[in-house]
């Protein structure tokens, strides 16, 4: 099948996600989420320390600090998502209407986080926004080669991003902030189950052209954000935080979808390419498991040595 026939054959698949999204998301306001009781006026020029930051006498953590910058612009980069979402799925029809809809609620993911981080003054706000100015100048997303890799893609990135938004969340200690990335978090839990089911679908449809965009898509995987200032450095800091890392990625995003939901290893009459792939995706699961193991191993015997 080609990409207009699984649009067309999907058709019924996402007016029935869509609908049911509508009926299970909540409507919720940025604003009611925002502690502005303890927002100050900012004197320009001001060079911002840690002192600074008001988060109802819990501090930050660097790593904390890095998780909340990249995830915030991770939001803010929404215009090329939006291009990129809209050119694989059209504007016409369930698909357009769900591009828009999903464009929308991400909106709000920066601006109550925004608001938070603004509020509290918890991160340097002047190196967020040349951040921000920077990384949507760039304009750098990932950019999925057809419909089917767009899927796979969607759904493991939305789930990878609700997990570190969620840890991120956790790691705050001011439980307004935690209560932040919660809402957050239950509008990507939402995504997530959409692109997932909607994969799901397609890889009924067309198993052999699925299975070679999940053999490719978990091959290649990638965190959008690449276009941030300092994105490794950053990266490096939210995996040393356990926020998200090679063993996150593996047990709580790769495994649960592929293996538990998508079923890859039991997917059956592939032929050529796709029997393949489904070959090369398996040994790569085997590897990342051990990989994730490995990782646990080393955080654990870091982590005595500190205790120790
Ligand atoms: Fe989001
Ligand atoms: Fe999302």
């Amino acid at each position: 099948m080609n990409d207009a026939e699984i649009l067309c054959e999907l058709t019924p698949v996402i007016e029935r996600l869509l609908e049911r999204h509508l009926e299970t998301s909540k409507e919720w306001f940025p604003h009611e989420h925002v502690p502005h009781g303890r927002g100050r006026d900012f004197e320009a020029g001001h060079q911002w320390s840690e002192g600074d930051a008001d988060l109802a006498g819990h501090a930050l953590t660097p790593e904390v600090r890095s998780a909340l910058y990249v995830n915030l612009l991770t939001e803010d980069n929404l215009p090329y998502y939006f291009r990129t979402v809209e050119s694989l799925f059209g504007a016409d029809g369930a698909w357009g209407t769900w591009v828009r809809r999903w464009t929308a609620e991400e909106g709000r993911h920066s601006m109550v986080i925004y608001g938070y981080l603004a509020a509290t003054q918890a991160i340097d706000l002047v190196e967020l926004e040349r951040g921000r100015m920077a990384q949507v100048s760039l304009g750098e997303t990932p950019n999925p080669e057809s419909l089917a890799d767009g899927f796979i893609y969607l759904a493991l990135q939305e789930l990878a991003t609700r997990i570190s938004h969620r840890n991120t969340g956790l790691q705050i200690g001011d439980p307004v902030g935690y209560d932040v990335m919660k809402r957050v978090c239950a509008d990507e839990n939402l995504h997530q189950l959409f692109y997932r089911d909607l994969a799901a679908a397609a890889i009924q449809a067309d198993p052999n052209r699925m299975m070679v965009s999940m053999e490719r898509q978990v091959k290649s995987f990638a965190m959008p954000g690449t276009g941030i200032p300092n994105f490794d450095f950053h990266s490096k800091r939210i995996a040393k935080a356990g926020i998200y890392d090679l063993q996150i990625h593996h047990e709580q995003i790769l495994a649960p979808v592929v293996l538990r939901q998508w079923e890859a290893d039991k997917i059956s009459g592939l032929s050529g390419d796709g029997a393949a792939a489904q070959e090369r995706l398996m040994k790569r699961m085997a590897t990342s498991e051990r990989v994730a193991k490995r990782y646990a191993e080393k955080r654990a015997a870091a982590n005595e040595l500190q205790h120790a």
